[in-house]
């Protein structure tokens, strides 16, 4: 079955960037003139991607408006001769179609996944997680999407990053069956340097089958009353399901965080030329 549809979790409460993201959502700080959303959302749809659906929470409703058309601005910009602006803003709101679900509590990255299960519908589908601008030829996504089509399983975006940094991701041990692609044997959450299987670490893309929603109601919060995606992921790979992850190629920013968001919003200012 093809990937048509993609989920974007939009709900965390970007603590590492407070404290901006007290009165402001983490996916809508600007990277140049666009908000950090615009780019995930144009990455989905660059992989063929023709549905989205984001799941907010409290305080989140900048992102709705973002991608809304947004009638009193267009009449302000036709009167007034701006074309050229005139058809930016609207362009974002034809850009496909969103779908909206709101996640009352912030009960984790597992708990947002379980809301998208009725949009899902059977689906196999993509989750793009708003901490990564990935920058690449051919959309980061629609590299999962490919491997995902040739095997029929779930797939993991990964990365290998520096060991110290191990215990910031969900991490993968598996057998590398071709070069950047790996079948999935374990996964742990977020490991101390020392008790971690490796340093390939999870990015923020999957390509996942439905099946993953009754992992998620099976496995048990952690000890911060979170369910863990990961740790549904780990539990569907130990009951023998066959489980990939594939290292992707481009440049990825982690936008999450103050340091990686500066640095993307100086390199893609270099690279639109903005910034000598
Ligand atoms: C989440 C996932 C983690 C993954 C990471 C990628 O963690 O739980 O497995 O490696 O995203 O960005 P978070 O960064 O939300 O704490």
């Amino acid at each position: 079955m093809k990937v048509k549809k993609a989920v974007i979790p939009a709900a965390g409460l970007g603590t590492r960037l407070l404290p901006i993201t007290k009165s402001m959502p983490k996916e809508m700080l600007p990277v140049i003139n666009r908000p950090v959303i615009h780019y995930v959302v144009e990455e989905a749809i660059k992989a063929g991607i023709d549905d989205i659906l984001i799941i907010t929470g409290k305080g989140k409703r900048a992102i709705e408006d973002y991608f809304d058309r947004n009638f009193e601005l267009e009449y302000y910009l036709r009167e007034r001769g701006k074309e050229r602006e005139l058809e930016l803003v609207r362009e974002i709101s034809e850009m496909v179609d969103i779908y909206y679900v709101r996640q009352k509590k912030p009960l984790g990255l597992g708990d947002a996944i379980l809301h998208a299960e009725k949009h899902v519908n059977g689906e196999p589908f993509a989750v793009l997680l708003g901490d990564d601008i990935i920058v690449s030829e051919r959309p980061g996504i629609g590299q999962l999407v490919e491997v995902y089509e040739r095997f029929n399983a779930p797939v993991l975006g990964v990365e290998t990053v520096e060991w110290e940094a191990v215990e910031k991701y969900g991490i993968v041990a598996g057998e590398e069956v071709e070069s950047g692609l790996y079948k999935v044997k374990d996964l742990v959450e977020k490991p101390k340097k020392e008790e971690a299987p490796s340093n390939v670490a999870i990015v923020g893309r999957y390509v996942l089958t439905p099946e993953v929603f009754d992992a998620l109601r099976e496995v048990k919060p952690d000890k911060r009353g979170e369910i863990q995606l990961t740790d549904a992921l780990r539990l569907l790979v130990g009951n023998g399901r066959s489980m990939y992850a594939k290292t992707i190629e481009g440049k990825r920013y982690d936008v999450g965080t103050p340091e990686g968001w500066l640095r993307a919003n100086v390199e893609l200012g270099r690279l639109a030329g903005i910034l000598r």
